[in-house]
């Protein structure tokens, strides 16, 4: 403990050793880099997604040197889907510590007037609904443990008008909302829960529709110069997951390069 007169601090630890996570959207870009940032501090991770040969590509490269990767295969907008999830990771690895709810992307720009309820619909299941079914299926256990860490996933088009679809905006701005509403619902019981707010990252999409040039010009126009970097929200990502952020809760963290001061 410090006091006024500590000469010496002793810094909180970021060790995730014994730990397990399950990160969801874990077989793309942002999913991926923070499932390897959590082996990376020690946890077991499980990764989800739906395409069975993307979970495996990334699980074999993240298991190497013996490291737990347990890929599972699920829709996240389904809640029986989510309960065989949570059943799975407990029966595989134990119950989870760490949850990150990284599912989702479908922030794809569309005129609002040209945007249908079926669409609406579609990307706030997508963003919003899946962030739902997923804590839910979790949270049993960890208020059983009185214990957990929640990471969610919104976006800079929830903080400021940006080019995505208002469905985006507006379902990742309810990701916020959910997230607040869940730290302080939860905070007593030992549950954290705290929310990611990237802009522009630089991910396998942003690669195949955009040239090197026009991704440079694009993060050129960051106050701090660049694109974001996966490993930029994985490292965001450690931190809220580990002990070092133990007194923090109900947070959105901007990952934004300075574009988003709030
Ligand atoms: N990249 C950015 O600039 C940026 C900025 C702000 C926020 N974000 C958010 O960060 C998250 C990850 O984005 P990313 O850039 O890493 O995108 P990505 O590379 O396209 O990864 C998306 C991941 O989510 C999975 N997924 C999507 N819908 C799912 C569902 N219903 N059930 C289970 N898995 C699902 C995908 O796998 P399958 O398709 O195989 O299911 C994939 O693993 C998203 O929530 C996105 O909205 C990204």
């Amino acid at each position: 403990m410090s006091g006024p007169g500590a000469k010496v601090v002793a810094l909180p630890d970021f060790t995730l050793e014994g730990k397990v996570a399950v990160v969801t959207g874990g077989s793309g870009s942002i999913g991926a880099a923070t499932a390897a940032a959590l082996i990376g501090q020690g946890a077991a991770v499980a990764i989800v997604g739906r395409t069975p040969k993307a979970l495996k590509e990334v699980a074999a490269k993240l298991s190497v040197g013996g490291r737990t990767v347990l890929p599972v295969r699920a829709d996240c907008t389904s809640e029986p889907e989510m309960q065989e999830l949570a059943g799975e990771v407990t029966a595989r690895l134990g119950p989870a510590d760490i949850l990150c709810t990284f599912a989702g992307g479908d922030g794809m720009p569309l005129p609002t007037h040209e945007e249908t309820a079926a669409h609406w619909r579609r990307v706030t299941d997508s963003e919003l609904t899946s962030t739902f079914a997923t804590i839910r299926a979790f949270l049993p256990a960890m208020l059983e443990r009185h214990s957990g860490t929640i990471v969610t996933m919104a976006s800079s088009a929830a903080r400021q008008a940006a080019g995505s679809s208002a469905a985006y905006a507006a379902a990742k701005a309810g990701v916020i909302a959910l997230s607040r509403h869940l730290a302080g619902e939860y905070a007593r019981q030992g549950i954290r829960v705290n929310c990611l707010a990237p802009s522009a990252v630089e991910n396998e999409r942003m690669r195949r529709w955009m040239s090197e040039e026009e991704r440079r010009a694009l993060g050129g126009a960051f106050p701090l110069g660049r694109l974001g970097q996966p490993e930029d929200v994985a490292a965001a990502t450690v931190f809220l997951a580990s002990s070092a952020s133990s007194w923090i809760t109900g947070l959105t963290l901007d990952i934004s390069g300075g574009k988003v001061m709030l």
